[in-house]
């Protein structure tokens, strides 16, 4: 008899309605916990800011780290790009794929349901972050480990002494942009076309960097230097009052490019290597 009765309980649940259509995934409710932050959305236009920032294109590959009900990541596939949301909240995972299918764009938006602080993102061209100060802190030395170039972008906090590339606000909302440098300090030997050659050190703060060169015994000053990831330039003004303007890109411990010397007409080549 008792076994009867679970019997028929069990088909009771089994040929209930819901047993044929799947429940859609609750509805995310701001302010509901996560793991080392609450859900709290990023307002659409500042996605849309966000991701313009970072400029993303279809050949970008996009991860928000903490991806709440997905909204950076169904923009950022809607864009062409592919895109991956990392989320601990599987709720919110369940959410985000459930409408990334509806939106028309499950085969470019990825969500993995994980921990941002263990999961494994280094192939991201884009990350997109709205955490916190403290996690954007515990990612930054992972973050300037990336490809130079890779484009993060954070919605309201900041990674205090790493500097923006640019601030935009939009509904009274802040978004920054890093642009990962190359790693640069240090003692390189510049060799230009032409045959003049010495030695450079270079001293790296994030992006920022100031440099001297040696020449005719004297530690002359780099100016204008700019690192944008991979990309450097930088001039000075040699024994003769000539300026000189290099600019190339950094790579494997080398820097390859044109220079071009005032009163010249002809760019030619420099090379630069680690010493
Ligand atoms: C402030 S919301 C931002 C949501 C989304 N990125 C946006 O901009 O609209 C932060 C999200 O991070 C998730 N989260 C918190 N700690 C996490 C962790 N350690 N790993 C993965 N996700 C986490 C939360 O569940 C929440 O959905």
């Amino acid at each position: 008899m008792v076994r009867l009765s679970v019997l028929s309980a069990a088909a009771l649940v089994l040929l209930s309605p819901s047993a044929f259509t799947q429940e859609p995934p609750a509805e995310p409710r701001q302010g509901q916990a996560g793991k080392d932050v609450i859900w709290m959305p990023t307002p659409e236009s500042l996605v849309e800011r966000m991701l313009t920032m970072a400029q993303v294109t279809p050949r970008d590959l996009v991860y928000d780290l903490g991806s709440g009900d997905g909204r950076m990541v169904i923009a950022a596939a809607k864009r062409g790009a592919q895109a991956v949301g990392i989320e601990f909240n599987p709720e919110l995972v369940a959410f985000s794929q459930t409408k990334a299918r509806e939106q028309g764009v499950a085969s470019r938006a990825r969500f993995v349901q994980g921990d941002i602080f263990e999961a494994q993102f280094s192939d991201a061209t884009v990350v997109t972050l709205y955490l916190l100060s403290t996690l954007n802190m515990r990612l930054r030395p992972t973050l300037l480990k990336m490809h130079p170039g890779t484009r993060v972008v954070s919605h309201a906090f900041s990674m205090e002494d790493w500097t923006p590339d640019e601030v935009s606000r939009a509904e009274q909302r802040t978004a920054y942009l890093w642009i990962v440098p190359a790693p640069v300090e240090g003692a390189w030997r510049v060799e230009l076309a032409g045959g003049a050659s010495f030695d450079m050190a270079i001293v790296q703060r994030f992006q920022k960097l100031e440099g001297t060169l040696s020449l005719d015994g004297m530690d002359v000053g780099i100016r204008e230097p700019l690192l944008r990831g991979d990309a450097i330039r930088f001039g000075f003004v040699d024994s003769n009052g000539v300026w000189h303007e290099l600019a190339g890109r950094v790579s494997d411990g080398r820097m390859t490019g044109t220079y071009q010397s005032a009163g010249a007409n002809e760019k030619r080549a420099w090379t630069a290597t680690r010493r």
